[in-house]
């Protein structure tokens, strides 16, 4: 059974200690098989915010699948965010922009959303192309059929109501049937700081909220989410921070049933 921690949207910049403390001590508590971190590592794409970033994920004693956010190419120096947007990425981090881990009961992959321009005026909003599903597929497809399978993204693949101002990801509807298709069963995101779980097309998606910043969105409290279980069944809990600890404030389990998930009451 696999226990995959998801944090996301860290902000080195904008976090708090405090915070900090408080998911060290829970991960000290969960041991997850992997920590999963969906982007959004700094604010603006600073240098000794990129430092503070790598500090922290090389003190962490589990395997880390990272992969960058919006906030992690520079914002406002265009030639640089044209030209070398990764520069920082690459000269402070150890991670590759597009990881896969594969510990044999999961097989968890990352893609990198994040364009340096978009014909839309918000240049952040996030895309996954053709060819970037179609790599993942031809790697999900190959997978024993007891493994579990999970893609990791940055930018939103479904919304709430309330947060569809914030636009779901380029080439979603492409990108999810091919990733049904390849039979992928979760997948993991961030960006709108908000944590909740959802089924698409047979699918879970699952976002956590900004685990260690200050960037709160309408509220929404720091979270972070604890994935369980394997191929059958996952549970999905969430913490909240809650001025002292993180501590739960839900759960919810989900079956496969043929190649659909579920969530069980
Ligand atoms: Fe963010
Ligand atoms: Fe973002």
């Amino acid at each position: 059974m696999a226990t995959l921690v998801h944090i996301s949207d860290l902000h080195f910049g904008r976090t708090s200690p405090q915070l900090i403390d408080g998911l060290r001590r829970s991960l000290a508590d969960i041991e997850p098989n992997l920590v999963i971190i969906s982007g959004d590592l700094t604010q603006r794409a600073r240098s000794r915010e990129f430092q503070a970033a790598g500090t922290f994920l090389d003190s962490l004693q589990w395997p880390c699948l990272v992969i960058p956010g919006n906030h992690d190419i520079p914002a406002y120096n265009l030639a640089e965010r044209i030209i070398s947007p990764w520069r920082k990425w690459h000269q402070y981090l150890r991670y590759p922009l597009e990881p896969i881990m594969d510990n044999g009961s999961y097989i968890a992959l990352g893609i990198n959303s994040t364009r340096r321009f978009s014909s839309f005026t918000d240049w952040s909003r996030g895309r996954i192309s053709e060819a970037q599903s179609n790599t993942a597929a031809e790697i999900f497809i190959r997978q024993p059929a007891d493994k579990l399978r999970v893609l990791v993204i940055h930018h939103p693949f479904w919304l709430p109501r309330q947060y569809l101002h914030r636009h779901v990801i380029g080439g979603r509807d492409e990108a999810i049937r091919a990733m049904k298709k390849a039979g992928v069963d979760i997948i993991l995101s961030g960006h709108v700081h908000f944590a909740y779980n959802h089924i698409l097309e047979g699918l879970i998606i699952s976002h956590s909220g900004t685990t260690f910043s200050d960037r709160l969105m309408k509220k929404s409290p720091n979270s972070f989410n604890i994935v369980q279980g394997d191929r059958k069944s996952l549970t999905i809990e969430t913490r909240e921070w809650q001025g002292t600890a993180f501590a739960p404030v839900g759960r919810q389990l989900f079956v496969r049933d043929q190649d659909d998930w579920a969530e069980k009451s």
